[in-house]
């Protein structure tokens, strides 16, 4: 039943501070080739590799609540620094660029930054501008030092920098529940319901679908797979719960999303994260040959493995309908070559040599 109206859920929405980076909403795209390769289920794909903001990503959406929050208080650049095919900071670089500000990175120096160097991502936040610190994290240094350290010297040079942290995580859930509102809006014009909605998410994302889910009672289960080996589901289900709730807070919403409403596996995840999977790389040649759509290896090609899993065995039955959320990522696929092509066994004929 549905408590808040899809009015009310927009309405409170709109009471955030935001800026304006990305087309919305983004297509529900039928998929009838992948379906029927799978042998049942309708599966539907939400484009949000489309957004138009830089190859799209899942931190597009929440990027227009960061950089409105950060610009409220006044922030002339960003802060952020995770692994270095990061599809946030790409998704921040491009937005600092739209909004006249400088990014500064301080990604891993992890083991993908050595084989490929400045490719995918990194490549990306290279072109778009971004001052980039690659942080050897064995070297005595973590990257929230490194960040200290700049966010100090840029305070010294009179500049006001925003440092991302766990509320990010929050407005994340709030952008997602707004594409969760956009999916119950554009199944309703489809004449559909959906039983699942799947994505590669260990936090925002799929707290903020189930809340959308929860408040205008849409009936649909909202599977997460998410791209790393270990940590305890259950602990991982509350925490996204959690984040669901404070979510609902921020929105005044009298909505409570419980750990049940939010299952979420490592399964399919293969070896650990950041390493392609056999599955991963079958789901992303799979829908790229029934449907070519592109999916990435590391997120949402392992979470599209586990959707195939899950029709295959029956979890999802023939008579439902499933919509996968397409959370983008995609130009990680080219940091990756080497490993897909190995793993698949991809060749071309050459001719005249
Ligand atoms: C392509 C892609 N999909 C999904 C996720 C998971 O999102 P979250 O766990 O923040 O909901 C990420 C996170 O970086 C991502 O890059």
């Amino acid at each position: 039943m549905a408590k808040v109206s899809k009015e009310e859920l927009r309405e409170a929405i709109s009471k955030l501070p935001r800026v304006k980076l990305v087309y919305l909403p983004t297509p529900l795209e039928d998929c009838p080739r992948f379906s029927e390769a799978l042998g049942g289920a309708n599966v539907l794909v939400k484009r949000d590799d489309c957004t138009g903001l830089a190859f799209g990503v899942n931190k597009s959406r929440k990027h227009e609540f960061i950089f409105g929050e950060a610009k409220a208080q006044g922030a002339d650049c960003m802060i952020h620094g995770a692994a270095s095919q990061s599809n946030y900071s790409r998704q921040l670089t491009a937005a600092c660029a739209k909004m006249g500000m400088k990014a500064y990175l301080t990604p891993r120096r992890d083991e993908r930054s050595k084989e490929v160097g400045i490719q995918g991502n990194l490549l990306l936040d290279t072109i778009m501008g971004a001052d980039i610190t690659l942080v050897n994290t064995e070297g005595g240094k973590s990257q929230g030092d490194v960040q200290k350290e700049i966010a100090e010297k840029l305070r010294e040079e009179g500049h006001k920098p925003y440092v991302v942290g766990r509320h990010d995580a929050v407005l994340g859930a709030v952008a997602y529940a707004e594409c969760g509102l956009e999916i119950y809006e554009q199944l309703k014009a489809l004449g559909l319901k959906a039983d699942y909605v799947c994505m590669a998410s260990g936090s925002g994302t799929q707290a903020g679908v189930a809340l959308a889910g929860k408040a205008l009672g849409a009936g649909w289960q909202v599977c997460g797979f998410r791209p790393s080996r270990g940590g305890d589901n259950a602990a991982v289900s509350t925490n996204i719960a959690k984040l669901a709730n404070e979510a609902a807070e921020l929105l005044n919403l009298d909505v409570v999303v419980e750990p049940e409403d939010v299952p979420n596996i490592d399964e399919y995840a293969g070896e650990a994260y950041g390493i392609v999977s056999r599955e991963g790389c079958e789901a992303v040649e799979l829908l790229g040959r029934t449907e070519g759509i592109i999916l990435d290896p590391i997120y949402v090609g392992k979470a599209m493995s586990g959707v195939i899993n899950h029709i295959r065995k029956g979890k999802i039955k023939n008579d439902q309908t499933a919509v996968f959320l397409h959370t983008g990522g995609t130009p990680a696929l080219f940091a990756y070559n080497k490993e897909i092509v190995d793993e698949m066994g991809y060749s071309v004929k050459i001719v005249g040599e």
